[in-house]
């Protein structure tokens, strides 16, 4: 299966390829941008930026004499803002430290700033035909799907054990035509949800699409642990039936969304406890309200402390008009039962 497989990749890679501008030329400097440009970037967007900045940045030297902002202003909307500014590190060290002359080989490029595995993977097997396998979310999808590996994504082991495979498989083909054809094919073919086991080359070698497992692969560890955070809502209901409602303005879950005033804390938090916390005359608790809130990331214990005011406050809204503004679910399940 290995030589064979490398071939017949190649050889599809040949009649299939996509017609990107970067596959144009070898220039290392023009290779490490698209490179650059598409970590965490679609294709279609992808390929707008890299006129754009190459316009903007012709060669090393345009850019190693350029400024944060300027850098900031061609890359505006691509995101990863940090991207930019490595690259502007590099290119000032390739400028005036390596005569302008940009690396090729996987030991060079790997020491600058914002060059990862990944990137000193692509540029030294595209412009050096370096026999440096790339490991990328394509790369993950397709050989852990043909060889069937239960291994976790996202953990550096399994990134080793990939590495390791991909130097077995770019034996005797070359390199660069090598990665970007399983890039190409991981995006053509072995796509993540919409795979194309009909028209895959491999689908009778393949142990996933055998097994009917394709969907299973890459294999994510679930694990990923889960925040658990405390919020206490203070729920005041003055004798006119009215309470007291914020915006959320940090950045984190529901910004821009209400809640009523909200004290977190570390661990559960009795009635007593939070009534001492708050700074008001007189109330009294009427009821307590517990529940759960899953998101992807955070458990929310999360207790509405409903508290008779006897002082009238200004700031106040009508327990009825609290329908016309936007809560986050739990909140909005309680409000339903108190209105
Ligand atoms: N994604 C990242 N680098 C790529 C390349 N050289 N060709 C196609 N897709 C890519």
């Amino acid at each position: 299966m290995k030589l064979d497989f490398s071939n017949r990749l190649i050889k599809w890679y040949n009649q299939n390829k996509r017609d990107l501008p970067w596959r144009l030329t070898k220039d290392p400097y023009k290779i490490w941008v698209s490179e650059i440009i598409l970590q965490q970037t679609r294709i279609n967007q992808g390929q707008k930026y890299y006129y754009r900045f190459l316009k903007k940045f012709p060669e090393i030297s345009n850019l190693a004499q350029t400024n944060d902002d300027d850098l900031l202003k061609v890359w505006e909307g691509l995101g990863y803002y940090s991207r930019a500014i490595n690259m502007l590190k590099t290119a000032k060290i390739v400028f005036f430290d390596l005569d302008s002359i940009f690396p090729t080989s996987y030991d060079e490029l790997i020491k600058l700033p914002g060059i990862g595995d990944y990137t000193a993977s692509a540029i030294s097997s595209i412009c050096a035909n370096e026999a440096q396998p790339v490991v990328d979310g394509n790369v993950f999808r397709l050989l852990s799907r043909i060889y069937k590996i239960d291994l976790p994504i996202n953990s550096l082991k399994t990134r080793t054990y990939f590495k390791k495979l991909g130097f077995e498989l770019i034996k005797g083909v070359n390199p660069g035509d090598f990665n970007q054809a399983m890039m190409d094919y991981g995006s053509l073919i072995c796509k993540p949800k919409k795979y194309e086991c009909d028209i895959c080359l491999f689908s009778t070698a393949c142990e996933a699409h055998n097994s009917n497992s394709v969907m299973l692969y890459p294999f994510k560890n679930k694990t990923k642990k889960v925040k658990e955070r405390f919020l206490n809502y203070i729920v005041f209901v003055s004798k006119d039936n009215k309470t007291k409602i914020t915006k959320r303005n940090s950045d984190g879950i529901w910004k821009n969304l209400y809640e009523f005033p909200l004290i977190e804390s570390i661990n559960e938090k009795s009635a007593d406890e939070i009534a001492k916390k708050i700074d008001i005359d007189l109330f009294d608790l009427l009821s307590s309200k517990k529940m759960k809130h899953k998101l992807s990331h955070q458990l929310l214990y999360i207790t509405f402390f409903v508290f008779r005011v006897h002082d009238i406050c200004d700031d106040f809204i009508e327990i009825k008009s609290l329908s016309n503004y936007p809560f986050p679910r739990p909140i909005n399940k309680f409000i339903s039962k108190l209105v």
